[in-house]
């Protein structure tokens, strides 16, 4: 079964195969996929509202001729308090593959298992996986290899973050994070990333950690989850990517958010729309990558055969 839930799960050549997809994917007649997935069904359930997430999955499977269905609290039994393990049982006898979006990481560990079709990571407190992958594209479509590029993320420490520290291992970038010391991963998590051969640096400000960089990344200071929001925003300040900042950068250095932004906290409206904001061609690349997770999912690509 393959699940498409966090990035220390799957491996690199998979998330390569993926990338490699999405960009061939993009680069050819949306026609050559259009019957990819033909007679499979995608259920999406969203705990949390979405945007991007909800939007690239649907028009994906949609256009790889597929059939797509979305449920949330409000027009489901969930909304109730039918359990997200009864309704993944449901779901596991009318459809191919899901994906969910659920405010805790440790409840879709634990759904899994009583899915029987595979299932993906639409964010979790944790996680962000697809996200990740999406930046990802984007990233090498401008640099063809990220092979020990240096790669800023500054800001709040979340679930995106969290993806990319994995995502780091894939290419072998050096993933520099600037962010306030009290917001760091525990040391136990950063070691577990090195060993698995995650390239990752801490800094607490935001100068060091952008300086030469080759991609700098922030989001929300309001994630999913955050509690203590004024106190959070006042230690994040020193963090917001701004012009000034954007300017040590490598010369070549471009901005990423994943979206949706709070302009004038984390970022500012001149880096966001700027001329080395590649933000909108990232969101563009999440409907990409998402027809490449779900053609993986459903086993019609493999890393040893390709597009089967
Ligand atoms: N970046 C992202 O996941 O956007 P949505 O929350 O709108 O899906």
């Amino acid at each position: 079964m393959r699940h498409f839930l966090k990035l220390q799960d799957i491996d690199t050549d998979t998330a390569l195969t993926i990338l490699r997809t999405a960009h061939e994917w993009k680069s050819r007649a949306p026609s050559d996929v259009s019957s990819l997935c033909r007679g499979f069904g995608l259920a999406m359930v969203f705990h949390n509202p979405s945007t991007r997430t909800r939007l690239s999955f649907d028009l994906a499977m949609q256009q790889m001729g597929g059939m797509t269905v979305t449920m949330d609290g409000g027009s489901s039994q969930m909304g109730r308090g039918e359990t997200l393990d009864d309704t993944i049982r449901v779901l596991n006898g009318y459809v191919d593959v899901v994906m969910v979006r659920c405010p805790s990481q440790e409840d879709l560990d634990e759904v899994v298992r009583v899915a029987t079709v595979p299932m993906i990571n639409g964010l979790t407190d944790k996680c962000h996986p697809c996200q990740v992958m999406a930046d990802m594209m984007t990233l090498q479509k401008r640099f063809s290899s990220l092979k020990d590029m240096p790669i800023a993320w500054v800001g709040d420490f979340n679930n995106v973050t969290r993806s990319w520290m994995w995502a780091s291992r894939y290419e072998g970038c050096q993933l520099r994070i600037g962010c306030p010391s009290s917001l760091r991963p525990d040391d136990a998590f950063v070691n577990e990333v090195r060993a698995a051969g995650g390239h990752v640096t801490f800094y607490d400000n935001a100068r060091d950690a952008v300086d030469g960089a080759y991609a700098v990344m922030t989001d929300t200071w309001k994630s999913m989850n955050t509690k203590d929001a004024p106190q959070r925003t006042k230690l994040l300040r020193d963090f917001a990517v701004t012009k000034d900042l954007m300017a040590l950068a490598h010369k070549d250095g471009v901005f990423l958010h994943c979206l949706p932004a709070t302009r004038g906290d984390e970022v500012s409206d001149e880096v966001i729309d700027g001329e080395q904001s590649l933000v909108w061609q990232c969101s563009t690349n999440r409907l990409h990558v998402q027809k490449a997770i779900l053609a993986w999912c459903l086993n019609l690509i493999s890393p040893e055969a390709g597009h089967q």
